[in-house]
């Protein structure tokens, strides 16, 4: 696992867009795994602004609420158009999140897995992590081996996102996402974590025991792992000294110094 440390939200994302950008440019085919939530705004927008070919590209999110319709504001259908697809030229056909209104959850895990399959696999897949944890909506006592399925939301979640909802009543209970078995099967990971409200959690992720308490330390069991982390998110890592040392010394980095 690398883990990059910048000084500030800015940076980080600057970085992580760099690496995204670079991907798709090497590899124009490129099946991107993404991920929502208020840190990746930020990170959508530099992407659009590179201008890049995402003709070929074919995209998969990781998650999505039960029960919103695509049109639905707070659906993250609506979030990934408004935040990306809308400003780049991937054909729509490509782009794919899990049906929030499908009526069979367990089809719905099945074809979205199966269409996963079909494409050959995520390549890259970008990951934040949520105040408990989470990665995707994999919440606490997620199996390491889970497939995509629903999944019922903490109270936490439900606190960390339900402020975006325009009546914080209207945020499903429930969602569809990845597992973290789907999650590892991606080639690539890229995680974005930003904000002194993560550093706990981060830390426990990246630097504590595998434990399905916290999903998104999961990520280690992962041989291609890069954590992009602000100053602010790092505040509680035992080994910052070290990680700052990696990014100075090894050549894969020199362009990013
Ligand atoms: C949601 C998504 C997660 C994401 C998290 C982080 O819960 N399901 O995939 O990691 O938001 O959100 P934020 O960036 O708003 O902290």
């Amino acid at each position: 696992m690398e883990v990059i440390i910048r000084k500030n939200a800015a940076e980080a994302v600057k970085l992580a867009a760099e690496l995204i950008g670079k991907e798709i440019q090497t590899h124009p085919a490129l099946t991107l795994g993404l991920a929502t939530g208020r840190t990746m705004e930020a990170l959508y927008a530099a992407i659009a602004a590179k201008n890049l070919d995402f003709t070929h590209v074919h995209t998969f999110n990781l998650d999505e609420y039960i029960g919103l319709a695509p049109e639905n504001e707070n659906s993250y259908r609506y979030y990934m158009n408004s935040n990306l697809f809308d400003h780049i030229n991937i054909p729509k056909a490509n782009t794919n999140l899990p049906n929030g209104m499908a009526a069979d959850e367990k089809a719905e895990g099945a074809r979205y897995e199966a269409a996963i399959r079909a494409v050959g696999g995520i390549d890259l897949q970008l990951l934040g992590i949520g105040r408990d944890g989470h990665i995707g909506f994999n919440e606490p006592g997620s199996s390491f081996g889970s497939r995509t399925r629903s999944k019922a939301l903490t109270r936490e979640t439900y606190e960390q996102n339900s402020p975006l909802f325009d009546d914080p009543k209207d945020m499903p209970m429930r969602a569809f996402t990845m597992g973290i078995g789907t999650i590892l099967e991606a080639k690539r990971i890229v995680m974005l974590v930003t904000g002194t409200e993560k550093a706990d959690i981060i830390a426990k992720a990246i630097e504590g025991p595998l434990s399905a308490m916290v999903s998104g330390s999961a990520i280690q069991l992962h041989p291609n792992v890069v954590v992009i982390l602000d100053e602010e998110a790092a505040a509680k890592l035992t080994l910052k000294d070290y990680y700052q040392r990696v990014f100075e010394v090894e050549p894969e980095w020199k362009p990013y110094r």
